[in-house]
């Protein structure tokens, strides 16, 4: 499970992003960029725009201004497989596993690179796609290991805790080799003691490489492991800098009336 990282270039890169619903702009005008290799952390209100903002990223609804460009590539007018496939991937703010599948399923069904899914394969390379269902089954286990969910790994996704469904998520997350993983408030419903695994395993992949956005509400875990930080507030990026910073300006301090929580 390694990604690769070259340098300090921009994996994401957000010009002029735009969502309106009627007549609502719920994302106004959103520029940056995010290097490869770090951790950022969106912040801001609720109803800031930030998980639009993210369905915006993912394709799973259309942008009606600006640009978005994965490792140079314009992404903005590709349809959400076409964007996952070209290595963004996102959990969800309500993670959304089949319920009924044991973790290992869901972690092996978690979309990959899956020569068994294609039927011409099943028929005609029979051997290969054993050998290949061999090496997913594996990837999983090491993921789920790496997840911490070994101890689940023959339960239901349903009898899984708050934290245990997050680490779930990531873990299906994990099976596509992203390039950049969004997380839509990772830390929310996980006890602390989840939440300080589920911090450990982000915190990890990144030093493997991976670049994470993460939206959380939780300000000790963005604050403790998010840089750069953006912040929105009524759909505009109002702060885009360090930790520190957010802590001082004005207008961030405005946007939480006064007081980050
Ligand atoms: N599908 C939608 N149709 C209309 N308004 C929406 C829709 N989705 C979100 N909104 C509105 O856009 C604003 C931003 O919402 P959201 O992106 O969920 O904020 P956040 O994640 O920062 O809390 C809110 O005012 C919300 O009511
Ligand atoms: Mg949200």
């Amino acid at each position: 499970m390694t990604a690769t990282v070259s340098g300090s270039q921009t994996v994401l890169q957000l010009e002029g992003v735009t969502k309106r619903f009627g007549g609502f702009t719920a994302v106004d005008n959103v520029s940056f960029d995010l290097p490869a290799g770090t951790i950022g952390g969106l912040i801001g209100p609720n109803g800031a725009g930030k998980t639009t903002l993210f369905n915006t990223l993912a394709g799973m609804i259309q942008l009606d201004a600006g640009q978005v460009v994965l490792n140079r590539t314009p992404i903005h007018t590709l349809p959400p497989h076409q964007i996952f496939k070209a290595g963004l991937a996102r959990t969800f703010q309500i993670p959304r596993p089949f319920r009924e599948m044991t973790v290992l399923e869901n972690v092996m069904t978690a979309p990959a690179n899956q020569a068994g899914e294609k039927f011409w394969n099943n028929l005609l390379r029979p051997r290969k796609v054993a050998r290949e269902e061999q090496a997913l089954r594996e990837q999983a286990l090491s993921i789920i290991d790496f997840c911490d969910l070994s101890r689940v790994s023959a339960d239901a996704a349903a009898s899984l805790s708050g934290g245990q469904l997050k680490l779930l998520e990531l873990a299906r997350v994990l099976m596509s080799e992203p390039e950049i993983i969004l997380l839509d408030e990772p830390a929310a419903g996980v006890n602390p003691s989840l939440m300080v695994t589920l911090v450990d395993k982000i915190t990890e992949l990144n030093r493997r490489g991976y670049t994470f956005l993460i939206i959380e509400h939780n300000m000790d875990v963005v604050m403790s492991i998010c840089d750069p930080i953006m912040v929105m507030a009524r759909g505009r990026l109002i702060y885009h800098g360090d930790a520190a910073g957010a802590r001082q300006d004005p207008a961030v301090l405005d946007a939480y009336l006064g007081d980050l929580p």
